[in-house]
């Protein structure tokens, strides 16, 4: 069973990947917490108890856990939901024995670490991660968080928790437009610094995607590899971390261009990171040989939801990036598969024509089905 340990300056451990750890969560709660007396509590969302919460509930016998519930959506990542669940805690009588249990993709995760981070000034958690873009990027590196009108994220805290223990049983019900998407983040990973993983994901697409435990138990494990070493090596984003951010600005771009509802996260990332390849190749720092590998490794982890945008518009969008400095933009490019290097003086025309580039080939591609339709296209 692949365990991965992540070490940073100040925090140190364990990410689990595995079938069935659900069964064994109660008895890994015990040993996290070295035989100190605890509550736990599990934050989640009614979608995926209604999936879930049964197999989970019977894990823990008679000790039943406190479940909390927020709504499912990021539009709920806000500060009213905290303070719900806050209320919700004191109500319980949790005190700083409580021990949260954030039971849900990236949404659940980010609300539930920084409810953590705040009640009774910081209590202890854990990630279950049920999404796959969960289990191979939100639920490590101890970001928490959530959302202002103004913008994503904006206001959160560094607080990692106990351990992360991600079930790959959880992803058969992850509905297929989901998995693909999240797959994006994996896709990422292998180009930014792992070739290994970007052949492995070449040459087993169709067990991956199929959904194939094995296959998928490899992919989610590689890919938190890349993540918990980029982080172990700079845990503040003081400069290694950037590079996680491959595809996101021009991603982060499309998504707000789209009200952040056409697309899911790693379709636009899928674009930006197109994107990002052409870049590359425009400054001569990756071949046409490799460009075009990433490429099609991209699409082959499609279909990605077309969307009908203005170049100009993206790149405007791209200026409020907070990447932004002096006027020039600064971006993560591929040098090659597997290594990815930071440029911080793209200018406005050179973003202009990789944009251009690549609405065109979102053009070419043929078309897709709506997000929603694909939401109940479940495997
Ligand atoms: N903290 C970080 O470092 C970090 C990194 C990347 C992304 N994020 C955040 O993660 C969030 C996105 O996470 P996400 O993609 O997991 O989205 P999400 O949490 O909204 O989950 C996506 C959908 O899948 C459903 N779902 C969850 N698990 C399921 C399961 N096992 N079976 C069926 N349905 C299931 C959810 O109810 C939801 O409808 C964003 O808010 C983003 O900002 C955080
Ligand atoms: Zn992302």
């Amino acid at each position: 069973m692949p365990s991965i340990q992540l070490k940073t300056p100040s925090a140190n451990y364990a990410i689990e990947i595995a079938s069935g750890l659900i069964r064994k969560l109660p008895a890994r709660l015990k040993k996290l917490k070295n035989g100190k007396p605890f509550r736990p509590f599990i934050v989640t969302s009614s979608e995926i108890w209604g999936l879930w919460g049964k197999q989970v509930l019977a894990a823990f016998g008679k000790d039943q856990p406190t479940v909390l519930f927020l709504p499912a959506g990021e539009k709920y990542k806000r500060l009213r939901t905290l303070e719900s669940l806050l209320e919700q805690l004191a109500e319980a009588g949790a005190d700083r024995d409580a021990l949260l249990i954030a039971f849900g993709g990236g949404v659940v995760g980010d609300v539930t670490g920084f409810l953590a981070t705040i009640y009774m000034r910081g209590i202890t958690y854990v990630q279950v991660p049920t999404t796959l873009l969960a289990q191979v990027d939100s639920s490590i590196g101890g970001k928490t968080g959530v959302n202002l009108a103004a913008g994503k994220n904006l206001v959160g805290s560094f607080h990692h928790p106990l351990a992360v223990l991600a079930d790959t049983d959880l992803l058969t019900t992850l509905p297929a437009s989901e998995l693909r998407a999240g797959l994006q983040e994996s896709v990422k990973a292998g180009i930014i610094r792992d070739p290994k993983l970007f052949r492995y994901l070449e040459s087993n697409a169709q067990a991956v995607l199929r959904g194939d435990a094995k296959a998928l138990t490899h992919v989610v494990a590689a890919s938190v590899r890349v993540k918990a070493d980029v982080v172990a090596n700079d845990e503040r984003e003081a400069g290694l971390r950037m590079i996680l951010n491959y595809g996101h600005t021009l991603g982060h771009a499309i998504e707000a261009a789209t009200g952040y509802k056409q697309l899911l996260h790693g379709e636009a990332v899928g674009w930006g990171s197109i994107a990002a390849t052409r870049l590359g190749l425009m400054r001569g720092l990756i071949g046409e040989a490799e460009a075009d590998r990433i490429i099609r490794l991209i699409l082959l982890y499609g279909p990605l939801t077309p969307i009908e945008v203005k170049a100009s518009k993206l790149v405007d969008l791209t200026s409020n990036d907070k990447k932004n400095r002096s006027g020039t933009l600064s971006f993560i490019l591929p040098a090659k598969v597997g290594r990815a290097v930071i440029v911080r003086d793209i200018t406005r025309e050179e973003l202009l024509e990789a944009a251009q580039w690549m609405l065109e080939q979102m053009r070419s591609q043929t078309t897709k089905p709506t997000a929603k339709a694909k939401k109940k296209n479940r495997r």
